[in-house]
């Protein structure tokens, strides 16, 4: 485990010298594993925590949590962690009115995969991310440290429902002890963070997924489609105060499309139902599928189902969680945007209605449940969701998503897979 774990490391720093010219823009990065376990919690990065002796963590990516949090008993963590004193400015900015023990502020972690909140005390310590270093015209990737990086500690009770691989979450959320805001604030660069979440495991050849901090490549950038980013006026933590806000990234959809064709559901879905606290769009990667509001969902699938039709796809008996599936043979591939079935658009809020699409192919609305089944990779959300559209991980896959502090703005680009571009190179260079 640990051999093979170092294994990756070192193939991802020759992986990332090789082709570092990309990454003009984007100044630090980290690498991002999809899960090859059936853990419902597929996205994960690998941390070095500690500072003389630091050991090697993989953390699922969440962008709802609150805290960071991991087992501190994981074998090999040689801990150098110091807890946060309380009534300290920084106890006070991260975490307002905790509660003190011993002398430490005390935070409440929330583990999704066991529904538990528990409480702990807030713990500092150094962590690795590589830096882009500019050397003449060469651009080398480097580990740095980021010291004070805050998390808590738990037992092993958390860990239910997570993959083996991992031993806790990251946090991305917008949050002030969020990885992006400790990176922003402690290497002054823009409040910036990019998803690339992969579609497959590592191979022999490295890793092909990342998050990129400060900015995005340059290659990536120029085909952003953005949307305004919004804030949800009502808490969608398990863990909050009256007047709190989501610390979760949402967006303004307007419609759904399939093959240009606008769906039909009730519109006030979209916005925020500030008497129930429900509604509106968020981005997940804690949610391997898109997760729709029951009425979204049906006419989705219905009108998905009719297009597939006309398309000679040839349904057959439906397998959970998913409600439309196909004969795969019935299917012809795209070598570059994967099974060609209807097209959905997701439209986004934006400057230009035609261009603030986020576009579906294949690749990322199909998911092969067999050797001759695929289904639609959308899920049923019931009738009170409190998010009408959780936009889930396999949409994400192979794009790059980004979340723009510095000019509130989350860009996607839709338009990659297209282009025959993969959001990470460091695959097969
Ligand atoms: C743990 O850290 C201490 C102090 O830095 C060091 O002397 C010791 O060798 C480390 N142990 C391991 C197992 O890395
Ligand atoms: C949602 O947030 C608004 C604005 O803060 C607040 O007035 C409303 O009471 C909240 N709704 C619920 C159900 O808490």
């Amino acid at each position: 485990m640990a051999s093979s774990n170092r294994t990756f490391s070192l193939t991802f720093l020759v992986m990332l010298s090789a082709l570092s010219f990309h990454f003009s823009n984007a100044h630090f990065v980290l690498p991002v594993v999809k899960d090859n376990t059936n853990s419902k919690y597929s996205y994960y990065t690998s941390l070095l925590v500690g500072n003389h002796h630091p050991s090697r963590v993989n953390l699922v990516i969440d962008l709802s949590n609150k805290w960071s949090w991991f087992t501190c008993d994981f074998f090999g963590y040689n801990t150098t962690s110091h807890g946060v004193p309380c009534h300290t400015p920084k106890c006070d900015r991260y975490a307002p009115l905790a509660p003190c023990s011993d002398g430490i502020c005390v935070v409440d972690a929330y583990t999704p995969s066991s529904n538990f909140i528990y409480s702990n005390n807030l713990l500092e310590d150094t962590t690795k991310v590589y830096k882009q270093i500019q050397q003449n015209s060469l651009t080398q990737l480097s580990n740095v440290n980021l010291p004070n990086f805050p998390f808590t500690c738990g037992d092993n009770v958390p860990l239910k429902g997570l993959s083996p691989h991992t031993k806790g979450v990251v946090t991305l959320a917008r949050v002030h002890v969020s990885l992006h805001s400790q990176i922003s604030s402690t290497f002054k660069v823009a409040r910036k963070f990019a998803l690339c979440l992969p579609s497959s495991s590592p191979t022999s050849s490295g890793y092909n997924g990342a998050i990129y901090f400060g900015g995005s490549p340059n290659y990536l950038s120029k085909s952003l489609i953005t949307t305004p980013l919004v804030i949800n006026p009502n808490s969608t933590s398990p863990i909050y105060s009256p007047g709190d806000s989501s610390v979760e990234y949402f967006i303004k959809v307007k419609s759904i499309e399939i093959d240009e064709t606008p769906i039909r559901f009730r519109s006030s879905l979209l916005s925020f139902d500030i008497k129930e606290a429900v509604g509106g769009t968020k981005i997940s990667t804690m949610d391997p599928y898109t997760v729709l509001h029951s009425e979204i969902y049906k006419t989705l699938i219905n009108v998905f189902i009719t297009k597939a039709t006309v398309m000679k796809m040839i349904r057959v008996a439906s397998v959970a969680p998913f409600g439309a599936c196909f004969s795969s043979k019935s299917v012809v591939n795209d070598a570059k945007t994967g099974p060609k079935v209807p097209i959905i658009d997701i439209i986004m809020d934006g400057k230009s209605p035609l261009f603030a699409r986020w576009r579906i192919y294949g690749a990322n609305s199909m998911v092969k449940v067999s050797d001759t089944v695929m289904c639609l990779g959308f899920v049923d959300g019931g009738l009170k969701p409190t998010t009408s559209i959780v936009i889930g991980g396999k949409q994400m896959e192979d794009n790059l998503v980004e979340i723009d502090l510095e000019t509130s703005k989350l860009g996607v680009t839709s338009s990659l897979l297209h282009l025959g571009t993969s959001c990470s190179k460091f695959k097969g260079i």
